[in-house]
């Protein structure tokens, strides 16, 4: 049995809603047949956008979605991806698959996913191969509302409105796919793009410089004491199993060494992103720049037979429950981290959906996600847990990682099991009554289960039993499992 006290009065800032967001980019089979099929295609879509994978999407609602890269940011030419479709250029996708573009999904398609999907808007910006022109004028095309000649085209091309461009990243890991520059470089050359990134009428964008890979701090402390004031967040990028590379082993077979590996990659990241924000701290003392995780996930081999190119995995309860553990992570940072986009949304990396043809199922990520959605903009609760964990590889791993928020007055709870062979009783004292309480559970026979075409319920949330007397609370997380529960 394991005690948890969760404090409601004390209330430990917010939970940026954003940290829920989403990243897209033109990679493998995420944009091309997993978001967009085009108007003629006979699977059902609106506007191009499959309604299937639309429609399962909008029940998380998705505060933000990221385009078009990651690496394929900064070999993008936005305007290769604009007008008549018919006319607009090939491209090859040198870094995913060496395949052709036909930048049928462009400016005007990603605003009208956004739309269909509800969410605002993060575009990343080239540094890399692009110029400060490109950018500016990318920005005007989007945003500017008077009689210019860009603007003009925008209308030309269909959109009379100006867009709504939330948030810009100036390049992309421009330490390596960006640019192989160094950090002094990457700068200086933010500093000049981002005068550039101008806000026209209402639209005031919030702009991101590149941030570090994994544990490089000495990425995030250069960029942040030479250009830090003309930024608004930095972003940070981590995935796991970034240090065994050529043999990550594999998505949806794998042994309890498999399991709890990746478990101990979770708390290398936790060990990384507080020395992230130790050393922001020092750079900025005010907290006026935010940490943006705007890629994070488990990277796995490629499932056999694919293109190695297209990192398409399969998606198992060991994503829900480190993905579990990763969020709760991020609630804990509040007061740095404002935004984190996993990659990506779909068949590419720890993806919410995947497809084939027109068969889409959903994966525990999704669950995951759609199971979370009480804590978005929630107020983070002081939550005291006994602490019980384990050793694996010198890092202590948690029995359990719970995490709670309130909105509204609902309470949100979410705690998942990292064990492999106990299910763990758990009573929670609460510091006020509650009279209703619901509560669901996604679990699975074996940890290699996966939803597939074939069977695409296989994982999936069911209720789960929990016995609320006022303030006490009284359920049973079983082995590898996470669980939402919410409390009026
Ligand atoms: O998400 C896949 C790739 O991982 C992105 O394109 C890049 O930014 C990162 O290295």
């Amino acid at each position: 049995m394991s005690y948890v006290e969760i404090n409601t009065k004390r209330k430990k800032g917010k939970i940026s809603k954003y940290i829920y967001g989403q990243f897209a980019e033109h990679l493998g089979r995420c944009i091309y047949e997993g978001l967009y099929v085009g108007e003629d295609s006979e699977i059902p879509n609106i506007n191009g956008m499959r309604c299937d994978v639309v429609n399962a999407l909008k029940e998380l609602d998705i505060p933000v979605l990221r385009w078009p890269g990651g690496c394929f940011a900064d070999d993008y030419h936005w305007r290769d991806g604009i007008g008549d479709k018919k006319d607009r250029p090939y491209m090859v996708n040198t870094n995913w698959g060496g395949v052709v573009e036909n930048n049928h999904f462009g400016t005007h398609e990603y605003f009208e996913l956004c739309r269909q999907l509800g969410c605002e808007t993060y575009i990343n910006g080239n540094v890399g191969s692009g110029t400060v022109q490109e950018m500016r004028d990318w920005i005007e095309y989007m945003t500017f509302d008077g009689n210019s000649p860009l603007a003009n085209e925008r209308r030309k091309n269909g959109h009379d409105e100006p867009f709504k461009v939330s948030f810009f990243g100036v390049g992309n890991e421009n330490w390596g796919c960006g640019g192989c520059m160094t950090p002094e470089y990457y700068s200086d050359l933010y500093r000049r793009f981002q005068t550039f990134i101008r806000n026209y009428g209402e639209n005031k964008i919030y702009k991101i410089a590149c941030g570090a890979n994994s544990d490089d701090t000495n990425w995030t402390e250069t960029v942040l004491k030479k250009s830090g004031q003309f930024m608004d967040g930095i972003s940070w990028h981590n995935y796991t199993f970034e240090d065994s590379w050529q043999n990550r082993g594999m998505s949806d077979d794998f042994d309890e060494n498999g399991w709890y590996n990746n478990l101990v990659d979770v708390e290398r990241m936790r060990k990384r992103l507080s020395e992230h924000i130790a050393i922001m701290d020092v750079c900025d003392p005010k907290g006026e720049t935010d940490l943006i995780v705007d890629e994070w996930g488990n990277w796995y081999d490629c499932i056999p037979g694919t293109n190695p190119g297209f990192l398409y995995q399969q998606n198992t309860m060991r994503d829900a429950v480190t993905g579990m553990i990763i969020l709760h992570m991020f609630h804990a940072a509040n007061r740095r981290v404002k935004m984190a986009n996993i990659a990506q949304m779909v068949n590419v990396l720890q993806a919410m959906v995947l497809t084939e043809g027109e068969k889409m199922t959903v994966t525990p990520t999704y669950h995951l996600f759609k199971m979370m959605k009480g804590h978005q903009d929630g107020e983070l609760l002081d939550t005291f847990y006994d602490g019980k964990s384990y050793e694996v590889k010198g890092f202590s791993v948690p029995k359990i990682s719970i995490s709670a928020s309130e909105k509204d007055g609902i309470v949100t709870i979410s705690a998942a099991n990292t064990r492999l062979d106990k299910d763990e009783e758990l009573e929670i004292s609460l510091d006020r009554e509650f009279s209703e309480v619901s509560a669901l559970v996604l679990t699975s026979e074996n940890m290699c289960d996966c939803n597939t075409f074939d069977e695409p319920e296989k994982v999936k949330p069911i209720p789960l039993a929990a016995e609320l007397c006022g303030d006490k609370l009284k359920l049973t997380i079983p082995k590898m499992s996470i669980a939402a529960i919410t409390l009026k």
